[in-house]
This record gives C-alpha cells, structure tokens and sequence, in this order.
C-alpha cells in the first residue's frame, strides 16, 4: 500500500526519502539531477524536469497507477499544479492544489490574506505597478523598509535597508529595477516596513483543519560567517532538545503557531483548503512574531532538522493529511539539531569550483554519530563532484545544542575538496549573542 512517488533532487528531499522509508515506504522518485543518497533508497528513479506537470504526468508510474500517494517536496511543482494533476490521475498527494500553494507564489496574495481576516504578525505593506507612484510614495517615507519582488526569486530578490542597500534612492533605484525588468516575473514589487528581531522558522502539519507544529529552527542564509555575503538557499540550521529556541520561550511559539493556524482557518474560509506542509518564516521582534513569508512545503536546511528527529512514522502522518484527519500525537525526540551545508568554494558568487572532485567518507561521518544528506552533486563513475549549487549536508545529533555542533563540525572534516562551510552556526558565541540581542529588544 505505500509505494510512495517523491518528487524532488535535494537534501531536503533525501530527508524526506529515509524518513518514508523508515516508515515502510517504497520510494520511486523523479529528480532532475541524480541525488546519490536518494538513488540508493529508492526502488526505482527516473533522472527528468521534476517541476515539469506534463513531465511528470507522462511517467509510466503515473499512468499506469503503480503508486500508492506522492509526496512533492519542492514549491515549484506545487505552484504550478502537480498535486492538482495527479488527484486527477487518481494519486493523492501531500502538498497542496495550485489554489493554495499561491500563499507562497504570491507574496501579495498572503500579505492581503493577512490584512482581510485580520490576523496578528502583519506588517505594514505597499504594492506597486507603476513606478511613478512607487517613487512618489517612497519619498514621503520615513522609515527602514524592504522591497519585495512580488513573484519567485528563490529569496534572491529581496533588498533590505541597511543590508543591500542604505540610501534611500539606491533602494528606489532598485524596485523602479524590479518594475522595468519585472524581476519576480510578475511587475509588481511589495515595499514593507524592516522588521528588527530575530527570524525563525516554525513548520507544522496540516490536513486543511487541524494544524500540528513541529519544533523551532533558526536557518541561515547568508553566505559568509557572521550573516554576511550573499543570500543563499541556506547554510545551515538548528533546533534545541526543547523544540524551542535560545531566545525564544513557550509562549512565542503558541503565538506563533497561532498565526499559521489562523492563516490555514482562512485559507479554508477562501475555498482553498491547505493540506500538506506549511512553513512560516517568522522575524521576532519587540513586540512578538511577525510574518515574513509562507511556504508551501518543508524548508531546506529545516527538513533536516526536525526529520531527523521525527518518531511518528511519516508515512501515516501522509496518509492522515491525505484523508483529512491528522493526528494529536505528533512526536519528536528532544534532541538538539545542527545542519551545516557544505557548498562549493564561491558558492552564491559568479565564480563557483563546480566539477571538483569531492572526497566523502560516509562511515566515518556516521562513526562522529552525525547524519548525511546528499543535495546537488554529480556522480560519476563512482565520484563524487560538485555542481555550482550546494554539494551536501551534515547534520550533528545530540542531547544537548552545543554537542551536536561539534558533531557536525567533527563530520564536515570528513568531506574533502574545494569545499566551504559556516563553522560559526551555533556556536556558543553566536547563540549567546542572540539572547543577549533579544533580551535588549524586549526591554
Ligand atoms: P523572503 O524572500 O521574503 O524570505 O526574504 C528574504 C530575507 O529578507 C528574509 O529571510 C529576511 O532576512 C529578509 N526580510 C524579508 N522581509 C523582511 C522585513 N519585512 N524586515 C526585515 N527583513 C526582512
Ligand atoms: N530555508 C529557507 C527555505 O527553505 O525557503
């Protein structure tokens, strides 16, 4: 009963992958790349375009039934429809129809959710078309702000004062940028107010009613350590063996929580149940958690994290999304998290070592007690080489967060080759600097 359809090529995906098969699955994927860590898990694999609904739609495992459910873990498919093709062909999947996945695809569709149902951690946010009433507008304002290509960048489009830009007309130049180019491909750039906190990411379960949470990550996007240098797809993350994190106590995440269940309430009230995997990128700030964006799928790195400590089997956790009714007992150890990504030296620059041999000892990174996930790698006659996209990640486990990062910081040692990491994901410096950064905040 549980031949499972996985759409994707990433770590993100590879965490799917084990965590199915370990729940009993049987795994046919479909990647656009070979994922060597998905490939060995799978029963069968299919190398092709897995955003591509017409690809994928054509897939003899699609047509002639031979799947049980399918789980997307990418948003591109989503937000084209490849869950609204396959409940056509009689496959259920986990991850929401093209009508619901737009709380990601549309960063103005979820901002105007937000405001009509009036529900907390909105920000206060312009959307502009014609850039003549952009420049107007930003003349008379007065405080930090943002701007937003209304559309997918991969989180590449986003400009914020103080960090990309400091003047104000260097950021006008960018979103009047935004408009004649249509960056996002939509013409049309979201200006919000900067948000001053920490972010964090909460990712919960939902079957369109119920919603589960699932612990507390902080991911890092920026290339370099100490958050500078480009914005990546993510460096790395953790999660605390309270399912909490170092700044942020109970109460913060209930609020959180109850803002991503107030967003799934509306979505449903709108006629576009969500079921499948929401993740909501959350900055908190003085006063409390404010949305950034929403996803509509797991995140990568975080997948890595709670994945990997997940004891509920997510094979049921699938079929309960499926049927609509998802279960109280969601359950995860209290184990500590660090995933470090290992990129290739240049990654997020034009000047990426891309088709370098990689050295990975896999059972000596098993031995540190960590875990691996393959992300974007060519195999080739038994090696292992980098593309220009992240190569691999390590995740360190441990009952405590400052063990688990030595964990990681001992596996990385165990891959080889023009290969960068963050070694400052947290550590203790880092994560004591946070408390501290909050703490002044909410004084
Ligand atoms: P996004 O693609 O919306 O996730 O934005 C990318 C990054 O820009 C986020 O992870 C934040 O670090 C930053 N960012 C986005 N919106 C805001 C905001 N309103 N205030 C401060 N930082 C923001
Ligand atoms: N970690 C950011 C994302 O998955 O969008």
């Amino acid at each position: 009963m549980n031949k499972v359809l996985l759409i994707g090529a990433g770590a993100r995906e590879h965490a799917i992958a084990k965590a199915l098969k370990k729940g009993g699955a049987k795994i046919y994927a479909v990647m656009k790349h070979k994922n060597p860590g998905i490939a060995r898990i799978s029963e069968e694999y299919v190398i092709g375009d897995h955003n591509s609904v017409s690809f994928v739609k054509e897939l003899d495992w699609v047509r002639n039934k031979k799947i049980d459910f399918a789980f997307i873990g990418p948003e591109e498919p989503l937000i084209k429809g490849m869950a609204d093709m396959l409940q056509e062909q009689g496959i259920p999947a986990v991850g929401p129809n093209k009508n619901a996945a737009i709380i990601e695809g549309s960063k103005e569709f979820m901002r105007n959710l937000m405001q009509k149902y009036g529900i907390e951690g909105r920000v206060d946010y312009h959307v502009f078309t014609d850039s003549r009433e952009l420049e107007e507008f930003l003349a008379d304002y007065n405080k930090p702000f943002v701007i937003k290509p209304v559309g997918i960048t991969g989180g590449k489009g986003v400009w914020v004062m103080g960090d990309h830009f400091t003047r104000k007309e260097e950021g006008i130049k960018y979103a009047k940028k935004v408009l004649d180019e249509k960056i996002g491909g939509e013409g049309k750039v979201i200006i919000e107010e900067k948000l001053l906190g920490e972010e964090f990411t909460l990712q919960v379960f939902t079957d369109g009613k119920r919603v589960m949470g699932m612990p507390l990550v902080q991911d890092f996007k920026r290339a370099y350590e100490g958050d500078k240098g480009p914005n990546t797809g993510g460096m790395g993350s953790y999660s605390m063996e309270n399912h909490l994190l170092p700044f942020m106590d109970k109460e913060d995440y209930e609020r959180a929580l109850n803002i991503l269940k107030r967003i799934i309430e509306a979505m449903r009230k709108e006629g576009r149940e969500y079921r499948g995997v929401m993740y909501g990128q959350f900055m908190l700030t003085a006063s409390g958690p404010k949305i950034i964006e929403i996803n509509c799928r797991f995140g990568d790195p975080e997948a890595m994290n709670v994945l990997s400590i997940l004891e509920s089997n997510l094979v049921d956790i699938a079929w309960d999304i499926i049927n609509g009714h998802i279960s109280e007992n969601l359950e995860f150890s209290n184990t500590a998290t660090v995933v470090k990504y290992i990129v290739p030296e240049g990654y997020g620059t034009q000047n990426v070592a891309k088709g370098v041999e990689l050295n990975v000892r896999e059972e000596r990174i098993e031995k540190e007690g960590a875990l691996l996930y393959y992300a974007s790698v060519d195999e080739r006659a038994g090696q292992i080489y980098t593309t220009s996209s992240r190569a691999l990640a390590v995740v360190g486990l441990a009952p405590d967060i400052y063990e688990a990062e030595a964990i990681a910081e001992r596996a990385l040692a165990h891959v080889q080759g023009k290969v960068y990491s963050r070694h400052d994901i947290a550590k203790r410096e880092m994560l004591e600097k946070k408390i501290s950064k909050m703490a002044e905040l909410r004084k």
